[in-house]
């Protein structure tokens, strides 16, 4: 299938799905694999990168350019307090597979529920001081359970539209009423509740994150709270990027505002600071009971394995016994903020979360694939899952990082700002 070859070193993903609409599969999928051919032969492809030793502070790639292994500076893990390759969560993880085995082969509702399981949804429920914990295969599935199996045709759900894509899916797997508000901006939330309270016939929710995923920013949980009684709605609080590192224990950003006893109800992932994969539902007793039955995703979906669920509570025993490293990961953020500062970037993260934003001429693609050849792996956060002029490095901070790694990061971000081949 002929497709017409970008010339020129400007084309964009943009491009190519401006150019994509109503062909057939055929043409769609042969034109796509020629762009992506086209990134990786110009020297912009920075997906799928192999790691080939365990996620550090530093980490091993196997380099297919090079055709040689390399280390690089890891910047883009949500592995925040270095769990990923604890001695401690691996000990209890070998402990666990040699008793329970790899896998439970079945739901959690059939013969997916294990003493493991149960013992992790104690521990959580304890964490997030409520009465009842469900325990999801991955956070995407918890955000797809919860809005397809909370929510009814009467329902409204009042959502910041920063919200993550797995709440976006959730939305159109509901035929719930919906509307968002603009990010953080509580002027809109009232005006929004207001509207809505005067039409909705059955419950109002509103969702949000605790620590945006995208701009690492908080939501004023102690300004939403007092709003959302005034109009009797239900919570739905996404604290994936906020359990395990904010409050003073850890517990997440209801406890940082000191609110703990105020959430309706939290969604959670082991995929950020437990450093593993899986998500959880914290609420009521009965809530949690209604959603084992029909939240979708929970019913129809393999439980997670047993080396997963002790992965997690190893780390959870971690986060407890060892709260320097929640100390030295906050220091490490403040650190690597005023270095950023001091070259002119503006960055205000209120968790582990950096987020830099590209200016509209530079070249994302190129400016990332040169960071990479600088030994510092980082994420691009690209057009479509954000607005072209909305384009953004997210730097996700860790303990282990030491200074000398953040000062690396910082000189080498300033040279491909500086360098006249990343912008456009
Ligand atoms: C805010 C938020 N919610 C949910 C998810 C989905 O979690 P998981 O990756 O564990 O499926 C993510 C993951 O990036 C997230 O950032």
């Amino acid at each position: 299938m002929a497709f017409v070859k970008p010339v020129d070193q400007s084309f964009t993903l943009r491009d190519f799905l401006k150019s994509s609409t109503k062909k057939s599969l055929k043409k769609r999928t042969d034109e796509f694999y020629d762009y992506v051919g086209f990134v990786k032969k110009n020297h912009r492809y920075t997906y799928q990168r192999k790691i080939i030793s365990a996620t550090e502070r530093v980490v091993e790639i196997w380099d297919d350019e090079d055709k040689a292994s390399r280390e690089m500076l890891m910047f883009a893990s949500n592995n925040y307090l270095g769990l990923a390759n604890h001695p401690y969560v691996k000990e209890r993880v070998i402990k666990a597979m040699k008793t329970n085995g790899t896998g439970i082969g079945g739901p959690p509702l059939l013969n997916g529920y294990s003493n493991l399981m149960c013992e992790l949804e104690e521990r959580l429920a304890a964490m997030k001081q409520c009465e009842s914990v469900m325990i999801f295969s991955s956070g995407y599935n918890a955000n797809i359970g919860l809005i397809s199996g909370l929510t009814q045709r009467n329902d409204w759900i009042i959502f910041d539209s920063l919200s993550h894509a797995s709440f976006y899916d959730g939305l159109q797997l509901t035929k719930t009423n919906s509307v968002h508000f603009e990010h953080n901006n509580l002027n809109d939330l009232e005006q929004k509740l207001e509207e809505v309270s005067s039409k909705c016939k059955g419950d109002i929710f509103v969702a949000t994150e605790g620590v945006f995923s995208m701009d690492g920013d908080l939501a004023p949980l102690d300004k939403i709270i007092p709003m959302l009684r005034k109009y009797n709605a239900i919570l739905l609080l996404d604290d994936a990027h906020g359990t395990g590192i904010m409050g003073e224990l850890g517990k997440g950003t209801a406890e940082h505002f000191n609110l703990e006893n105020e959430i309706d109800l939290t969604l959670g992932t082991f995929s950020k600071t437990l450093a593993v994969t899986g998500g959880f539902l914290a609420s009521s007793k009965e809530v949690i009971n209604y959603l084992r039955y029909f939240a979708r995703s929970y019913m129809f979906s393999a439980s997670l394995p047993p080396i997963s669920l002790a992965a997690v509570l190893g780390g959870l025993d971690v986060i407890e016994k060892e709260p320097w490293l929640r100390e030295k990961l906050h220091e490490n953020t403040q650190y690597a903020v005023s270095k950023l500062r001091q070259f002119g970037f503006y960055v205000e993260p209120e968790a582990a979360i950096i987020a830099l934003k590209v200016p509209d001429e530079m070249n994302i693609r190129k400016a990332n694939y040169e960071i990479h050849r600088r030994g510092i792996f980082l994420n691009a956060v690209e057009y479509p899952a954000v607005p072209l002029n909305e384009q953004r490095f997210r730097i996700s901070m860790t303990a282990l990082h030491t200074k000398e790694d953040i000062d690396k990061l910082s000189t080498e971000i300033e040279a491909v700002w500086n360098d006249e081949n990343t912008w456009i």
